[in-house]
């Protein structure tokens, strides 16, 4: 068994921020990650990072401000969002792109060498904080080189476990031990213990085909703590970017609307002018709307083909592409062999971004004592109903650092009792006999047939329009699947190491049982409001709430909360889920 302060679950930009932050409060920490930090999706993200930033005394628009990123911030999330945390969000955003640039992060910047923003959708002003076209590849870099130097001067206080699959998460009387993991290479199990834990594993893109999200990105990440216990909010809000190039997985970054880029329809015409909710700020309208109108547009013939319209970046001029999106022009020339100088793109919305996560309140805690959650796999409710573009990269750094001052402050208040030896052999023994009888099986089905089927129903029935019929469509396919899983499934290769197959099977059921859950909480929601669009309810209601999904004997269980004033909001929780902190 290894023993730590701290385990963190994730290395991408979360994770290695936590990381940074405990290891600095004198925590022995571990990281546990599937792939290598620089591998993790935190690495694609293009546009930028937003903060409204005073620069030789003034902001780069003198009108902007922190209030203004907090108003925006909540209009494009319907006012769904939780304030308090909007509030932290925005008000520490100056403080985290300066203490990224002193550790080296290169962000582009202005002949006048102020750093540079641009404008991204949804925003008032232009204040996203970018590098070039690979702002996520910039700040990991950072980051990561922050942690090569933190565990050269303190090896004992930190150590990678790269290539290692988390398989479950330990808790005790509503208290976190620790975690079961599994080394990929060698086939290897072990417990890891420890008095806190951070979650910081990311997005669950995958449960649909079109999306922007890498493999990786597979739901596991949120059924874990959902099967320790830990509750989910909003899982129904799943957003879609508008621009993701045709045929592929890759991000065309709203960036190149930011820069000036264009939507155009079969007839070349820029659509998005003649829809209400979308002609006063046409291409940097909120995602919700690009996304919903392009769907329109293509659903009344007139998109390029049956899937696309086209981005025309032509107007923003080959050296501003050269020099503010190479890395778009890269990616069409190498997918798409099309160059955006003077070609059109062929762009559909897909699968981006999982609004909705493991509920946490501003203090990134969850209602597990000692289990912390960060980034895209939490859901502190800052999001509301819609993301806007450039505030994710923001919540990683602030909620990653606020996760890592709670656990030093939940450890140094002598929580986080180590259970006895015995717990731990128990705990090992069950997952292990679990993970080895998973591996016998040697049904018809494979984990790719059932994953294919889960997508199609994903993206067809619970993508940017829903109705009650679909979803209940989609319902039954995910239960007819679940059953597949539990009586025909088929794993190849039958030992634990370097067994990618197991890996797959283990990380399907996470899938099913998440797709199952949205599509529950989007059934359940009688209403159309930010990405979460009903077409038989096409009008929100009156009261914003937060849906908060639970298994309970195994069955999914669905309450709500109102959207919260000040006060805490674990004294929101229905009484049932209630456990003393
Ligand atoms: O389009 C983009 O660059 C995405 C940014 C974001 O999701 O914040």
């Amino acid at each position: 068994m290894r023993e730590y302060d701290v385990i963190i679950v994730g290395a991408g930009m979360a994770g290695l921020r936590a990381a940074v932050g405990t290891v600095k409060r004198g925590l022995k920490v571990a990281v546990i990650t599937k792939v290598h930090p620089l591998r993790s999706h935190s690495v694609a993200a293009s546009g930028g990072i937003n903060a409204v930033l005073p620069q030789n005394g003034e902001a780069h628009q003198p009108s902007d401000s922190i209030e203004q990123h907090y108003r925006d911030t909540l209009e494009c999330g319907y006012n769904l969002s939780e304030p308090e945390a909007v509030e932290i969000l925005v008000s520490r955003a100056p403080g985290m792109i300066r203490e990224m640039e002193r550790w080296g992060c290169l962000f582009s910047r202005e002949k006048d060498d102020r750093i540079a923003v641009r404008n991204m959708g949804g925003a008032t002003f232009p204040r996203t904080v970018y590098a070039s076209d690979k702002t996520g590849h910039a700040m990991m870099n950072t980051l990561y080189e922050q942690c090569v130097r933190l565990r050269q001067n303190k090896p004992d206080q930190l150590r990678f476990f790269e290539e290692w699959f988390v398989t479950k998460l330990l808790v005790l009387n509503n208290t976190v031990a620790g975690v079961v993991a599994l080394e990929i290479a060698t086939g290897k199990m072990e417990i890891f213990s420890a008095k806190s834990v951070i979650w910081a594993t990311g997005g669950s893109g995958r449960i649909y085909g079109s999306t922007s999200n890498p493999l990786t990105n597979s739901g596991w990440g949120l059924a874990v703590p959902l099967y320790a216990g830990a509750a989910l909010m909003d899982i129904e809000f799943v957003q879609f970017h508008p621009t993701q190039l045709s045929g592929t997985h890759i991000l065309i970054t709203e960036a190149a609307r930011g820069e000036g880029a264009v939507l155009l329809n079969l007839k070349g015409e820029r659509f998005l002018g003649s829809y209400e909710d979308s002609k006063r700020n046409m291409e940097l309208s909120s995602r919700d709307i690009v996304s919903r109108n392009i769907r329109r547009e293509i659903l009344a013939g007139r998109g390029v083909n049956a899937t696309c319209v086209h981005l025309d970046m032509q107007g923003i001029g080959s050296r501003n592409i050269k020099k503010r999106l190479p890395g778009v022009r890269e990616l069409c020339k190498t997918y798409a062999n099309l160059d955006p100088v003077r070609q059109l793109i062929p762009v559909t919305p897909g699968q981006h971004y999982t609004i909705g996560g493991i509920h946490t309140n501003e203090k990134a805690e969850t209602g597990i004592n000692g289990f912390f959650a960060a980034g895209e796999c939490a859901c502190a409710g800052i999001h509301g109903a819609n993301r806007m573009g450039g505030n994710s990269l923001l919540e990683t750094l602030v909620f990653g650092e606020i996760a890592s001052s709670g656990v030093a402050e939940y450890i140094s208040q002598k929580h986080g009792r180590i259970p006895n030896k015995q717990y731990f052999e128990n705990a090992f023994e069950d997952e292990k006999n679990k993970i080895c009888a998973l591996l016998e099986r040697n049904g018809k089905t494979r984990p790719a047939e059932i994953r294919d089927r889960m997508q199609a129903a994903m993206d067809e029935f619970a993508g940017i329009y829903r109705d009650g019929m679909g979803l209940v469509e989609a319902g039954k396919i995910i239960k007819e699947l679940k059953n597949t899983y539990r009586d025909d499934l088929g794993v190849d290769g039958k030992e634990l190491r370097v067994n990618y197959g197991l890996i797959d099977a283990i990380e399907l059921r996470g899938s099913l049982d998440i797709a199952d859950i949205i599509i529950q909480a989007a059934l359940k929601r009688n209403e159309s409001i930010g990405v979460h669009f009903r077409n038989d309810f096409p009008s929100r209601k009156s009261r914003p709430r937060h849906s908060l999904v639970r298994l309970q004997k195994g069955k999914i269980r669905i309450h709500y909360l109102p959207v919260r004033d000040k006060k805490n909001l674990f004294d929101l929780l229905p009484s049932v889920w209630k456990t003393k902190k």
